[in-house]
């Protein structure tokens, strides 16, 4: 009896805690693309592989951008169209950079993949899926193999063409050698424009019932520039932290403290000072400022949003400013003083 029940009570811990994991999931896994048709933004990438698709004939593949454009939701998807979830245990192998994937590596691991013959799909399969004769191996992240296991691969995707294909995911195209981004295909995925990046954001909202006030999705995917990844994580942490600031929707405020970014009324403030050419004024701002914990980096990005897109300044000024504000960029990363840098910046801008 004493077991039973401790039975009955573990199946009940079990239950619970896979409701909360699913509760407590992160909303860009929650909300990863599914199908290639889910895939927001990219038409050009799904539409020639929707092509490829239909004749089930593909190419070794290589697929870059920037960060949270889509690259491993899109090959994941597309390996579930092509082989469902059970086949795809087999005929799938996925290496990304928390892999060790040195030379030694590639030689046994992928080899050994790459050689096996193909499983054989069951019934269920073939009547749902198109289940083409070969194995795809995914390298994401492949721009941080080391060249000397890059070049292992060229053998190997040759060698094994008939049975595997490959599709190699990277952020800079340039880290991949060049004998092997000849063998593949290449896909460009570019960053979400605002358009197609809010529909999704929208929708993500609304499934999860977040209240947002108006135009404080926009600010989130201004702040995340083009990386739905990291917009919808900021959505999520922004929820979170509703009940903190005394309101009870997600508002602009809110994702500015919790992106640890200016508040565009303190850079109205700074350009204003800027403006006096006070060097008292902006001294005692400065010091301020920088005592509130902002970061100089973020002011000096904020900074040059601001001047650019302003149409209040000519062109020769936009320019100038633009020098200054790259100097003290390039200082700041080489870890100077930001107190100092900050001032130093701003009295140069004044001077303009
Ligand atoms: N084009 C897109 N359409 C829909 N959702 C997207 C898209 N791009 C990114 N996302 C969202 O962002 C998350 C991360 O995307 P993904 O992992 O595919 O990015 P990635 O391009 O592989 O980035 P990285 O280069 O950092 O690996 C997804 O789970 C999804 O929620
Ligand atoms: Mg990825």
């Amino acid at each position: 009896m004493f077991e039973g029940f401790g039975q009955n009570k573990r199946r009940k811990i079990n239950t619970e805690s896979a409701a909360e994991a699913e509760h407590n999931k992160p909303w860009v896994e929650k909300y990863r693309p599914k199908k290639l048709d889910d895939v927001a933004a990219q038409d050009h990438v799904v539409n020639v592989l929707k092509k490829t698709l239909s004749s089930a004939n593909l190419p070794h593949m290589l697929f870059y951008g920037p960060p949270g454009t889509g690259k491993t939701s899109t090959i994941l998807a597309l390996t579930k169209e092509l082989f469902g979830p059970e086949l795809m245990k087999t005929r799938v192998l996925e290496l990304n950079a928390s892999d060790e994937r040195g030379i030694s590596i590639v030689r046994e691991k992928v080899k050994n993949f790459a050689r096996l013959t193909v499983s054989k799909p069951s019934k269920h399969d073939l009547e749902n899926y198109l289940c083409p004769p070969y194995k795809i191996i995914i390298l994401d992240e492949a721009d941080s193999m080391t060249a000397d296991a890059q070049s292992a691969l060229r053998r190997t995707m040759e060698t094994y063409s008939t049975v595997t294909r490959f599709c190699l995911i990277c952020n800079y195209v340039t880290r991949i050698i060049d004998p092997l981004a000849s063998r593949c295909s290449k896909f460009r995925f570019k960053s979400l424009d605002s358009s197609n990046a809010l529909q999704r954001l929208k929708y993500v909202a609304e499934e999860e019932g977040v209240k947002v006030k108006a135009g404080s999705l926009e600010t989130i995917l201004d702040i995340s520039a083009g990386d739905l990844r990291r917009a919808i994580t900021l959505l999520q942490s922004a929820s979170k932290n509703i009940g903190y600031s005394g309101e009870d929707e997600v508002s602009k405020e809110l994702v500015e403290e919790l992106a640890a970014v200016v508040p565009e009324s303190s850079i109205k403030q700074i350009v204003e000072l800027v403006a006096t050419r006070d060097f008292n004024k902006i001294s005692e701002y400065i010091q301020e400022f920088t005592r509130n914990g902002w970061s100089a980096a973020s002011v000096v990005s904020q900074l040059h949003d601001y001047y650019i897109k302003s149409s209040e300044y000519d062109t020769a000024f936009k320019n100038k400013v633009s020098i200054i504000l790259f100097d003290t960029d390039s200082k700041l990363t080489n870890g100077t003083n930001e107190h100092i840098q900050l001032l130093n910046m701003l009295i140069k801008i004044s001077q303009v």
